[in-house]
């Protein structure tokens, strides 16, 4: 993680990079379940697209200056991006399950120093997410549990 980089900003290009993910897996996945998946990640990139909006604009507020380019997201974002391919329900689920604890990880980070700096706007917004994650979370951990148990069968571990 780039030192210079406000951690807002960071947490932006997170938001901006996982939308455009989460398209990738709405798009791709495949399987008896493609239709809960299509329909949860709709619901998570239109939760996703909110939050850039409401990021960049508390920035603002706070006279930061949000990043706006595709190129500074890439290069700061910590979630990583995949290629589009054909993707199984688990793979769609191991995804969201990882960037969902790299974005909690980030705001809980964002949250406790802005809470030390009695910066009660970005502490209480964060504090939002990190409820709204935590929902998340747990949601697909409780599908991955049951898909794993489902693929153990035919694996050769
Ligand atoms: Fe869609």
């Amino acid at each position: 993680m780039p030192a210079k980089i406000n951690k807002l900003n960071i947490f932006l290009s997170n938001l901006a990079v996982l939308n455009i993910k989460v398209h990738n897996l709405h798009w791709n996945v495949i399987g008896p379940e493609f239709m809960q998946i299509h329909k949860m990640t709709e619901d998570i990139y239109k939760m996703l697209q909110v939050q850039f909006d409401t990021v960049a604009e508390t920035m603002k507020m706070q006279g930061k200056m949000p990043m706006a380019t595709t190129a500074e997201y890439v290069k700061n974002a910590t979630i990583k991006e995949i290629k589009s391919r054909d993707f199984q329900v688990y793979e769609v689920l191991e995804e969201l399950d990882n960037d969902c604890g790299i974005i909690m990880d980030l705001a809980k980070e964002i949250r406790d120093e802005a809470d030390e700096n009695d910066n009660f706007q970005i502490a209480n917004l964060f504090e939002d997410y990190l409820d709204i994650y935590s929902k998340q979370a747990w949601m697909i951990k409780a599908m991955l549990q049951e898909d794993v148990e489902g693929i153990e069968d035919d694996s050769d571990e």
